[in-house]
């Protein structure tokens, strides 16, 4: 026995340094996969470059552990494996390592430490990051299944809109709230998400970059049946072409022709494809030939409203779960309508849904 002990070592040895051999180049090409895939939608925030950073610090740190424990799984499942004969024996006994113990317990919590230090600076940064002055303003508001965003206007008022538009290189103050249940506002490409929470208001900074173009925002929290669709844009577009946004927000409607009442008279078209800055075109959900529209998420409005008359069709806006079409859940459509439309907007509406369909 004993003069076998150093020619075993001696092999171990060989395995030992084997293994390492294989588990460096295993780590390498890990770490080269991880780094190759484009895990996140090109970068719109300045946020995005020091968290695309900690990503793959992240990822660099995990490959090795994820390689060096597999190996050990692997090498200890093949090396002592039971083989015909043994399945009676036991094991050697084993009284611990205390070197080995010490070592294993040491190093991961440097490591977690020390990546958790780091984690905690990027964040202090990118919220410090967009407090600078020139801040924009915008209050988020999530209901189901719907954003809404609303700017500072003159004298205290607010405007409503319900897609995010946003100017370059501008750090932007997002104040998060919920109408009803809990949300997640989310802009993939701004690589910062917050909840929405009733109740409570929550905070998000951003800052813009040159880039500009059209973002998804979308909802990170499983808010009921239409959490998919909670879908809008964000627009990021260069100062001027904000400014002229945000004048036009700020202007009453534009009454339309031979409207004399003085009021704006609503056009119905207009406010099934596109919603009156309150409430969510109705178009995104529904098809209608009439419209142009081909949303599938709710029922077909030629098929479904035909024949129908107003009351039926002021009833299913109104009190959209009173009656659901075959196939459909109830509580998709928000229930906001009424108060999201103003009565004449909602009989402009019906009646267009009424010749639209044929009803
Ligand atoms: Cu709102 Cu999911």
């Amino acid at each position: 026995m004993s003069e076998q002990a150093p020619v075993a070592s001696k092999e171990s040895r060989a395995q030992l340094t084997q293994m390492l051999v294989i588990g460096a180049i295993a780590s390498i090409l890990g770490i080269a996969l991880a780094l190759l895939i484009d895990w996140f939608p090109v970068p719109a925030s300045e946020q995005a470059g020091p968290i695309d950073t900690l990503w793959d610090v992240l990822l660099i740190a995990s490959v090795p552990v994820f390689v060096l424990v597999e190996t050990i799984v692997l090498y200890s499942a093949i090396k002592f494996r039971m083989r015909p004969g043994e399945e009676l024996k036991d094991g050697p006994p084993i009284h611990g390592n205390t070197k080995l113990e010490i070592v294993w317990t040491a190093i991961p919590a440097i490591l977690l430490v020390a990546l958790c230090t780091y984690a905690y600076v990027v964040l202090v940064d990118i919220e410090e990051e967009a407090t600078a002055s020139e801040t924009l303003n915008v209050r988020v508001v999530g209901e189901q299944f719907t954003w809404t965003f609303f700017y500072e206007g003159e004298g205290g008022d607010e405007i409503a809109s319900p897609q995010l538009y946003l100017p370059q290189n501008t750090p932007v103050d997002f104040t998060v709230q919920s109408k009803d249940v809990i949300h997640d506002f989310w802009v993939p490409a701004f690589r910062m998400k917050i909840d929405a929470v009733p109740g409570i208001d929550t905070h998000l900074r951003v800052t813009t970059t040159d880039r500009m173009g059209e973002f998804p925002v979308v909802c990170a929290e499983l808010c009921g049946l239409g959490h998919a669709l909670m879908r809008q844009t964000a627009n990021v577009v260069t100062p001027d072409e904000f400014t002229a946004w945000m004048d036009k927000q700020l202007q009453p409607e534009q009454p339309a022709e031979g409207g004399g009442e003085g009021g704006a008279p609503a056009d119905g078209k207009t406010l099934f494809t596109q919603g009156n800055g309150q409430s969510t075109a109705c178009g995104a959900c529904h098809t209608l030939a009439d419209a142009g529209t081909s949303g599938s998420s709710g029922p077909d409005l030629d098929a479904s409203l035909q024949g129908r008359d107003a009351e039926y069709i002021e009833r299913g806006i109104v009190e959209p779960d009173a009656e659901i079409a075959q196939g459909y859940n109830p509580g998709i459509m928000p229930k906001n309508y009424g108060q999201t439309l103003s009565p004449e907007e909602l009989d402009a509406l019906v009646s267009y849904l009424e010749e639209a369909s044929g009803g």
